[in-house]
């Protein structure tokens, strides 16, 4: 018996892998979690892909995300004793910020179920593409927002700071139709203004998710987090620009300049 779960991409009409693919073209079965039905049919049709079956009926509205999950991890280990090939198709990058692949990975299915995950474009690929950085220039982090909260992460304004789940501060639940009712996005806003000033430029971003849909990247300013509440939805993350760095290792700096001046001319 094997398991893959599988990467659809933020757009899978333009993001499956030829891995997906193919695994997909092997399954018996293949479940979806949040599918992108539109798109679905149409790569059904093209690749002669078996039908996607949607499991999202399994997410309960206002039950804790952990419910939902060994909810999710019940199902697909009870399909995975009926077929020989089970494909579960999940938004993005299966390892990114789906705690469902942590639970298939940390021995929450029987042994006798072998699992692979199969990468696909996350919502970071996508979304620093979109805003031209190179995660790599000031460097990165990718955060989630109450993991930040809860063990209070140092934050640094030289760095690109990216906030995942957003819409879900301080709340372990799954609010998918209301996510502003419970999200208490002054914990945030006060942890944030600890290292940045009322000010700062950060936006609001919501990569395409569908082929031809617009993305939106809303500029705010920090002091006016909250008042955007509306704005945000499980599908958005916070991104904050790093600033230029206050600091440099000037002897770093002289090895640098000295590698520079030592390098092999080849003209
Ligand atoms: C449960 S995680 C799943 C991430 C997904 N596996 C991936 O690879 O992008 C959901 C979080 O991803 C981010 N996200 C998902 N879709 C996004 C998009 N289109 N644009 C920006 N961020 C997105 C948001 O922070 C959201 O709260």
């Amino acid at each position: 018996m094997k398991l893959s779960v599988i990467g659809r991409g933020i757009r899978p009409w333009e993001h499956l892998t030829l891995a997906g693919l193919r695994a997909l073209k092997n399954a018996d079965v293949v479940l979806g979690i949040e599918p992108d039905n539109g798109a679905w049919q149409a790569l059904s049709q093209e690749f002669s892909l078996p039908a996607i079956k949607s499991i999202d009926f399994l997410y309960r509205d206002g039950a804790t995300d952990s419910e939902n999950y060994k909810a999710f991890v019940a199902f697909v280990a009870d399909v995975c004793t009926q077929y020989e090939n089970v494909a579960l198709v999940v938004a993005g990058h299966p390892r990114l910020g789906v705690s469902v692949s942590q639970w298939f990975s940390s021995n929450a299915l029987p042994a006798d179920i072998e699992v692979e995950f199969i990468e696909g474009i996350s919502s970071f690929d996508a979304m620093f593409n979109d805003l031209a950085c190179d995660p790599l220039e000031k460097g990165t982090l990718v955060v989630d927002a109450n993991r930040l909260l809860l063990f209070n992460y140092l934050l640094d304004p030289a760095v690109d700071t990216f906030i995942y789940h957003v819409s879900s501060v301080g709340n372990v639940r799954t609010d998918f139709i209301d996510c502003t009712r419970s999200n208490r996005l002054t914990w945030l806003a006060r942890y944030l203004s600890e290292y940045f000033p009322p000010d700062k430029k950060i936006v609001l971003c919501k990569a395409a998710n569908k082929t031809g849909d617009d993305a939106e990247y809303v500029e705010i300013t920090l002091d006016s987090l909250v008042e955007n509440s509306k704005q945000i939805d499980p599908g958005t993350t916070l991104f904050i620009a790093g600033e230029k760095p206050k600091q440099l290792n000037p002897k770093f700096l002289n090895q640098l300049r000295s590698s520079h001046d030592s390098a092999a001319v080849y003209c």
